[in-house]
């Protein structure tokens, strides 16, 4: 028997920032197969900065070093349009993180320009069914500009992450009712990755249950609310530094769905609207979602209380204002 019996044909995985933080968190988890499937083979193309290239080399060197079967090929460079090329999926996390005096916003001007030429390099030569999604911040408004400078490529394969909201979503009510997080489905993220986002727990159950009748309301729309939107500052604040493992985890579940699909359950990503809940077209909003045959499908259908239209016209409002401050990125 051939070692390949059963293989699949070898794909190919961007990475940017590939020797950041996060990048040394999902690099393992993608070449064990987490991501892609044990039987799906990977050639990994890593994208950094010139002065982020002898770090990478430590990275492509410990990669080897750990010996992974459905490793077929590392690429370690500086140029995208290397990194990017025949790409089928690609993890746009290269980017400064925040200090503790920033919200996530206040990285548009320091991140913003890198998705223009990234986006212009995806149009140009990946794949044309790429899947991209963006995880360095302001992550909404970066997949917005990589999505409008690849005209080429339709707009519903770039998206950004809010599934570390979700699941932090999902780590909050896991705690609270004192059961695994396997018993929580369903509770997901509209609007921004900021501290404006709505981790909606109206659709959620927890171990069968509601979780509307499990939980107060107070505390769903005091505590539970408040701590995932700034869960990312307090992380911050302890560590010194941003989230990284939870932050590659949660891509890697993202990803995952979409290629291999979320098996029914509602999932949190973020994408172009097409006008879903009156969500103005263009803007890369979290939505819930389903992932199936590699598409993901908006759940276009769920009832919208008045707590619940406040919190995405708070979104909508500030994504409008994070376009705005991009306008000249946007290439039209
Ligand atoms: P990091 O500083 O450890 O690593 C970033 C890496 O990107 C560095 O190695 C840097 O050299 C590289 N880089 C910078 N500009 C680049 C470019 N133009 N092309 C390629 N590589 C480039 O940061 P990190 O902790 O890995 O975080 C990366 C980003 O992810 C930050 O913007 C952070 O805020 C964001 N983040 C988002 C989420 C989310 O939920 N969406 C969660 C955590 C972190
Ligand atoms: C997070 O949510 O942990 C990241 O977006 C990092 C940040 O700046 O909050």
């Amino acid at each position: 028997m051939c070692e390949n019996d059963g293989m699949k044909e070898t794909i190919r995985v961007a990475v940017t920032g590939a020797a950041g933080n996060i990048g040394y968190a999902l690099l393992w988890r993608i070449a064990s197969g987490d991501c892609f499937g044990s039987n799906q083979p990977v050639t990994l193309q890593l994208l950094e900065i010139p002065s982020g290239m002898q770090r990478l080399d430590g990275v492509i060197m410990e990669l080897k070093d750990s010996a992974f079967p459905l490793i077929h090929g590392i690429v370690g460079t500086d140029d995208p349009s290397i990194a990017f090329k025949d790409a089928d999926a690609i993890f746009l996390v290269g980017s400064r993180p925040r200090t503790k005096d920033m919200d996530r916003a206040d990285l548009v001007a320091a991140n913003g320009p890198i998705f223009v030429g990234q986006g212009q390099a995806i149009d140009a030569v990946a794949s044309q069914n790429v899947k991209v999604i963006t995880v360095g911040n302001p992550c909404n408004t970066n997949a917005l500009i990589a999505c409008a400078n690849a005209p080429s490529i339709p707009s519903k394969q770039f998206t950004a992450m809010t599934r570390l909201d979700q699941n932090r979503a999902v780590g909050q009510m896991a705690e609270r009712a004192g059961v695994s997080a396997s018993k929580i489905q369903d509770v997901f993220i509209w609007g921004n990755h900021a501290n404006t986002m709505y981790p909606d727990p109206r659709f959620a159950s927890v171990d069968g249950k509601e979780a509307t009748h499990v939980f107060s309301e107070d505390w769903l729309q005091g505590d539970f609310l408040g701590t995932v939107a700034t869960r990312g500052k307090a992380i911050i604040e302890a560590r010194g530094a941003s989230s990284a493992a939870s932050a590659a985890s949660a891509a890697v579940d993202h990803m995952r769905d979409w290629w291999q699909g979320s098996n029914g359950r509602i999932v949190s990503m973020a994408l172009p609207s097409e006008g879903w809940y009156g969500v103005p077209e263009g803007l890369v909003f979290s939505f819930p979602c389903r992932c199936e045959n590699g598409e993901v499908i908006v759940v276009d259908n769920l009832d919208i209380d008045a707590f619940a239209q406040s919190k995405i016209d708070e979104n909508i409002t500030a994504l409008l204002e994070e376009r705005e401050a991009v306008s000249e990125l946007l290439g039209h």
